[in-house]
């Protein structure tokens, strides 16, 4: 089975790579161009997640790298190359993708919507009908706060957080429309935020609590309130917008990505089959915020609408729109369809702030835990 593979390098991608080398001979990597040394990259990632030494050494022979940029026609290939491609293929994974929640609608779905775009007319190009593995995300439900998002849904009925999210949303109508107008299966695999507790390395793709680290850091040292040797009592107070009682779910990459290839084995109907890639159990937001202060010497309180008065603090740690609202979440996503394939979900690792922790901070221990601020108010 020839098994093609976008975004090999990315916090996803890596892990998908690693596992679809577990159950496939060689795999086509089709990467990104513009950044280069795959396989340098990818040989690290090996390295630093302690891959057997024998799947690093055959990765040169074992995988074939077809550099690309998938925002361009044909992914930026010749006619004649594009079309050798597509009639090689009888599987293609679709991770690649741009996750910038700050980013503009123009430049994601540059990425997003035409990459998508792109790798269907690969597809369809294909004379051996290859099925379609579609990264999406569990964010394409918008600005749907409460309740329970079922993995059929898709509407843009309740709007969108930000660009990324409708990006998201937009790729995954042109999946739709695209199976119906090939009558093709596609397979649809929505996870939710994608964490780790691998501790943070130059050598490995950065992920999305990791910008959070840093964008309340660089609030801090703006402000001119970064010294971390102010007493507790003496720590800043940051009034964030959000929901005591609110949650988000969040996913071990790891354990996503085997989810995701365990799917993968299932005969697909001859539709869009989509299936919510969820943790069991969601993340208190605040357990969020207790983790900000973990990280950063500030206190948080979590209040309902942003105050009249915002300190200048406040002001740069409203990341709105890729940050903020998702401390006002709490919906729950349904993932009966995963459950019917994969069966009630095992050992799932347990995600709190221990955890999301050691996915950020390698060296130093955790302080001892504190009461989060908000308990207080
Ligand atoms: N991370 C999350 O929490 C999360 C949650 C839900 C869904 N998802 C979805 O999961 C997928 C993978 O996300 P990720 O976290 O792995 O993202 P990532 O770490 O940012 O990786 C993105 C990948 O896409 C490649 N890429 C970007 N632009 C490209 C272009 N123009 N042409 C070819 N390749 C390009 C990148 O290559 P270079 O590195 O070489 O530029 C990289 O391999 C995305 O579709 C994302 O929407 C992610």
């Amino acid at each position: 089975m020839n098994v093609a593979l976008t975004g090999a390098t990315g916090f996803l991608g890596l892990r998908l790579l690693r596992l679809l080398l577990e159950r496939h001979g060689s795999l086509t990597l089709l990467t990104h161009a513009a950044t280069g040394d795959v396989l340098g990259r990818v040989t690290r990632f090996l390295g630093v997640t302690g891959a057997p030494e024998r799947l690093i050494a055959e990765l040169p022979t074992r995988t074939r790298v077809v550099p690309t940029d998938l925002s361009r026609p044909r992914m930026g290939l010749s006619a004649a190359r594009f079309g050798e491609l597509a009639d090689t293929f009888d599987a293609i994974w679709h991770s690649a993708g741009s996750i910038n929640l700050e980013g503009d609608l123009a430049s994601l779905r540059r990425v997003n919507v035409e990459g998508t775009r792109n790798v269907l007319e690969l597809a369809a190009a294909g004379s051996r009908r290859p099925v379609i593995f579609h990264v999406s995300t569990a964010f394409v439900a918008g600005v749907r706060r409460e309740g329970v998002v079922y993995e059929d849904e898709l509407d843009d009925t309740h709007g969108f957080e930000n660009a990324y999210e409708r990006s998201k949303y937009e790729a995954e109508t042109l999946v739709h429309a695209w199976s119906r107008t090939h009558r093709r299966p596609v397979v649809v695999l929505r996870p939710s935020i994608l964490v780790t507790d691998l501790p943070p390395h130059a050598e490995l793709p950065r992920h999305p609590l990791q910008v959070m680290d840093q964008l309340v850091g660089d609030a801090l040292r703006a402000t001119g309130l970064a010294d971390t040797r102010r007493a507790r009592a003496d720590l800043p107070v940051a009034r964030l917008v959000g929901r005591r009682y609110g949650h988000l779910n969040m996913m071990p990459v790891e354990e996503a990505a085997r989810a995701m290839v365990r799917l993968a084995d299932r005969e697909p109907s001859a539709r869009v089959d989509t299936y919510h890639v969820v943790h069991e159990h969601d993340v208190p937001v605040a357990a969020v915020t207790e983790l900000m202060e973990r990280l950063a010497p500030l206190r948080t309180r979590l209040v309902e609408k942003r105050p009249d008065d915002v300190s200048a603090l406040e002001a740069s740690m409203d990341f709105y729109p890729g940050i903020t609202p998702y401390l006002s979440h709490l919906r729950r996503y349904d993932d009966t369809r995963v459950r019917t394939v994969l069966g009630a979900p095992r050992s799932l690792t347990r995600v709190d702030v221990d955890y999301l922790w050691s996915g950020l901070r390698p060296t130093c221990p955790a302080p001892p835990a504190v009461a989060s601020a908000q308990a207080r108010h």
